[in-house]
């Protein structure tokens, strides 16, 4: 760990943001940062992190801490998970996360529980041990990065796009369970986003460009903020949600296929 620790004793509120080296982590750890939290990273890449950590310390004047961790192994994620169990923190985003794209037939099945390792089991880690404490403080909010394929399956990105609604129903299950402690459980549904995520998926796109990861972050910031329990940034994104909801699902999928063929997502690379 590199310890760029300072005592939890100011007054200001903790977010812990996993996958804030980069993308939409890391716009949403400047977006923490600029409203007065103090901020708790994580991700594998040490240096990414310690980048975002400084700038937001010299730009804001908040207290950051990094702590480098692969969500994808048991043993790192149980040294997270002990480094925070002391602490009390006022949000916690699970963002980290990466796709695979290809016929389910041809993916490897390794690289596809390690997906889920860290959009999931990572995240239910997280949740487990830092919500006890926001019921018991009737205070807290936990906001989940799942996506716009939350609502629709996507072929050729099958195990992804079942693992965002798994996101979106847990998170939406939580929300009831914690109605009464005033803890907010938000989830984000971003659709395409200037990332690294498209080029570390393997995933090509001759048409879209997308929304930028900082006002993904800002939207998801302010609604968060508001109470807003399921958050969809963009036009675009809340049409695709739209139909996604009165197409029949059947149908939808072979339109989202039709979709990411034209638009050479579905190219083999
Ligand atoms: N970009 C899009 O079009 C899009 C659309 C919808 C939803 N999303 C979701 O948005 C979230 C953020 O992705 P992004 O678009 O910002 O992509 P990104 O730029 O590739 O960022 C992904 C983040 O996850 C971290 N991560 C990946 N594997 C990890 C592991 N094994 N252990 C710990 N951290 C890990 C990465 O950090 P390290 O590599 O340093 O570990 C990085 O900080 C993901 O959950 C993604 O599914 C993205």
């Amino acid at each position: 760990m590199i310890n760029i620790h300072i005592e939890m004793s100011s007054m200001k509120k903790w977010v812990l943001i996993t996958g804030a080296s980069s993308g939409i982590g890391k716009a949403l750890a400047f977006e923490f940062a600029k409203n007065g939290f103090n901020l708790f990273l994580t991700a594998r890449n040490e240096n990414a992190l310690t980048e975002v950590s400084e700038a937001c310390q010299r730009k804001f004047n908040i207290e950051s801490e990094v702590f480098p961790a692969d969500l994808a192994d048991a043993g790192s994620t149980d040294d997270l998970v002990k480094e925070i169990s002391g602490r009390k923190f006022d949000v916690l985003v699970n963002n980290a996360g990466f796709g695979i794209k290809g016929d389910f037939v041809e993916t490897n099945i390794h690289d596809e529980l390690k997906m889920l390792h860290v959009q999931l089991i990572a995240l239910l880690r997280l949740t487990k041990a830092v919500l006890p404490k926001m019921v018991e403080s009737k205070r807290g909010n936990i906001l989940s990065v799942a996506s716009v394929y939350s609502f629709a399956p996507a072929p050729m990105q099958s195990v992804y796009s079942a693992s965002k609604a798994f996101i979106l129903h847990f998170s939406s299950a939580l929300q009831n369970e914690v109605k009464n402690a005033n803890v907010q459980i938000s989830v984000v549904c971003p659709g395409i986003t200037q990332t690294e995520f498209r080029t570390r998926a393997g995933i090509a796109d001759k048409k879209a460009s997308g929304m930028t990861a900082e006002k993904v972050a800002e939207t998801s910031f302010l609604q968060m903020m508001k109470g807003r329990h399921i958050i969809i940034p963009g036009f675009q994104n809340k049409f695709f949600v739209f139909m996604a909801k009165y197409i029949p699902s059947e149908l939808f999928t072979s339109v989202v296929r039709w979709i990411n063929n034209r638009r050479g997502v579905n190219q083999r690379s």
